[in-house]
């Protein structure tokens, strides 16, 4: 394992608090229901959790808006509560990962509440003020990633202050050295305290232009930008976001946390093209350990898109860089629901034998489906701001534990409504089922941990195959293992004997083919079936 860290072979888990376990009966979840339900996951076999934002805050994005970040909120606990999950986290040989949300505070955090007090206060300049133009208008044409305008005006210093997502969420200046060394403590605090890393919110927005030039107002076309959000579409986001200048920030931020042994930084970012993504490594590979990788995210299910995403990835890597590839998130429909149900299980295969760190969204593991929220019943801000279709709450429904009302996440009503088929699609049930989806993950998690090819291994594509099928292998140490996936709707039948004459199947995504000896020149796959070949 020579030049490995702990995180190059981890699997992450992400967990959305609110949504995974309510310990306390309000409906929403916290930390002693994540305590409650870790022999859950390390039977999972998971290495790290990543749990999304549990600090103080307002909720108006959840957890997103901070309004401190060295305390965890009420609704979630209390230090002492945090500490005693480290320690159960660590006792169980996993890592915890914390969200850090660098760009932008909320409105109430004490800081925000002085810079808006008045213009003279020490700190006005922690936030993004501008005058308004002659008539009044907003400095800029930026746009708020939630919709409307990025500026609110205060009435009562007369200037405007910058959101880049919800007006209770001011930018924070990065160009201010105070700030800087504030936000730098807060890592600080967290590492002390045992954290083993942080996952960083859109931290490539946190520098924007020194001059706030106006974005050119240009349709985006398809092939640019890849998800379905108007506002990425509609404006060409040079000036706002992902400033080259946010590099130097991204080595301060590293140097960080290199003070602290075996932690690991992993950026949320959304850069295109890959090129400009990639450079978050660093030139030296001295920024991100782990920019996430989310190419994958919005490509329709078919092969030949994939393949293409990840030997794009692939050749765009630094030297020494690493993946780390996501297929579903707090932000993003469901992948059953975005690729379909028939992807489920492939979706699962590709994820976890790809080269890199993979993300796991709780309750992929057990194939949840969107929730459908009542329109009167939106709580996430985009879905209020910019419409129902753009709303992250169908992701976000509470977790599936099993079969009784509010599928065991809750004894009442929970904050969001529990997705529908929870009667059958929970993880009591699936544990029972040899050949459910949860102990499809249970299995490649198993076999991936046990798999130095997988866990490892150089990345080849098998270039001879179908347009709807994908194939590849994973080489470490003379260890070889050969991954197809079928994308088709039907049998199908694979000449793959130029790689080898004879295989084993290790794991198959129906859990019922294990153990079969393959001859290659004339392999059998089934619809939207995959397997993975000891060769
Ligand atoms: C990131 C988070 C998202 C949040 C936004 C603003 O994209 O993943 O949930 O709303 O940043 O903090």
């Amino acid at each position: 394992m020579s030049g490995f860290q702990w995180w190059h072979t981890a699997v992450i888990y992400q967990i959305y608090p609110r949504s995974f376990m309510d310990g306390n009966g309000d409906g929403v979840g916290d930390l002693a229901g994540i305590i409650s339900r870790l022999d859950y996951l390390q039977d999972l076999g998971i290495d790290a959790i990543w749990i999304s934002p549990i600090y103080p805050s307002p909720m108006a994005d959840f957890g997103y808006d901070v309004s401190d970040y060295t305390d965890i909120d009420p609704l979630f606990g209390d230090l002492a509560t945090f500490d005693r999950l480290l320690e159960a986290i660590h006792r169980r040989g996993m890592r915890l990962i914390l969200d850090w949300v660098p760009n932008h505070t909320s409105d109430e955090h004490p800081w925000f509440i002085e810079s808006r007090a008045s213009r003279e206060n020490p700190r006005r300049d922690w936030y993004i003020w501008k005058d308004a133009k002659p008539d009044g208008s907003p400095p800029n044409n930026w746009r708020s990633f939630f919709g409307g305008l990025a500026w609110e005006w205060d009435a009562t210093t007369e200037q405007y202050y910058l959101h880049l997502f919800d007006r209770k969420q001011p930018d924070l200046n990065w160009r201010n050295p105070e700030v800087k060394a504030s936000m730098f403590e807060t890592l600080r605090f967290w590492m002390e305290r045992g954290v083993d890393g942080f996952r960083m919110d859109v931290v490539s927005f946190i520098i924007k232009d020194e001059q706030f030039r106006d974005n050119p107002v240009e349709e985006i076309v398809d092939d640019d930008v890849s998800d379905s959000n108007p506002i990425h579409r509609e404006q060409r986001h040079i000036y706002d976001i992902d400033r080259p200048e946010v590099h130097d920030v991204m080595r301060e931020i590293r140097a960080v946390i290199d003070a602290y042994p075996e932690r690991v930084s992993i950026g949320e970012i959304w850069t295109e093209p890959l090129a400009r993504w990639a450079e978050f490594f660093g030139q030296n590979g001295d920024e991100l350990h782990l920019p996430f990788h989310f190419g994958l995210l919005f490509l329709p299910w078919q092969a030949q898109p994939i393949r293409v995403q990840i030997e794009a990835l692939e050749a765009v890597l630094p030297p020494g860089a690493w993946p780390s590839n996501v297929l579903g998130s707090h932000d993003a429909s469901r992948l059953a629901t975005r690729f379909g149900p028939q992807a489920v299980r492939t979706a699962a295969m590709l994820l976890l034998t790809l080269r890199g760190t993979p993300v796991v969204y709780m309750g992929e593991e057990i194939g949840m489906v969107d929730g459908v929220i009542p329109a009167d019943k939106i709580q996430d801000p985009q879905g209020i701001n910019s419409g129902a279709e753009l709303s992250r709450d169908p992701c976000r429904t509470p977790f599936q534990w099993s079969e009784v009302p509010y599928a065991g996440f809750s004894t009442v009503e929970p904050w969001l409504p529990v997705a529908e088929g929870y009667e059958q699609r929970n993880v009591a049930a699936q544990q029972v089922d040899p050949h459910s989806v949860l102990n499809l993950y249970k299995r490649l998690l198993a076999y991936r941990k046990s798999t130095p090819a997988l866990q490892q291994g150089a990345y080849h594509t098998v270039t001879d195959t179908p347009d709807t099928c994908y194939a590849y292998l994973r080489e470490y140490d003379g260890q070889r293992r050969l991954i197809v996936l079928s994308f088709a709707d039907a049998e199908q039948t694979l000449s793959l004997d130029a790689i080898a004459d004879r295989g084993k199947v290790a794991v198959s995504s129906g859990l019922d083919r294990e153990g079969e000896d393959l001859d290659l020149s004339r392999l059998r796959l089934g619809a939207h079936e995959g397997l993975i070949i000891e060769i």
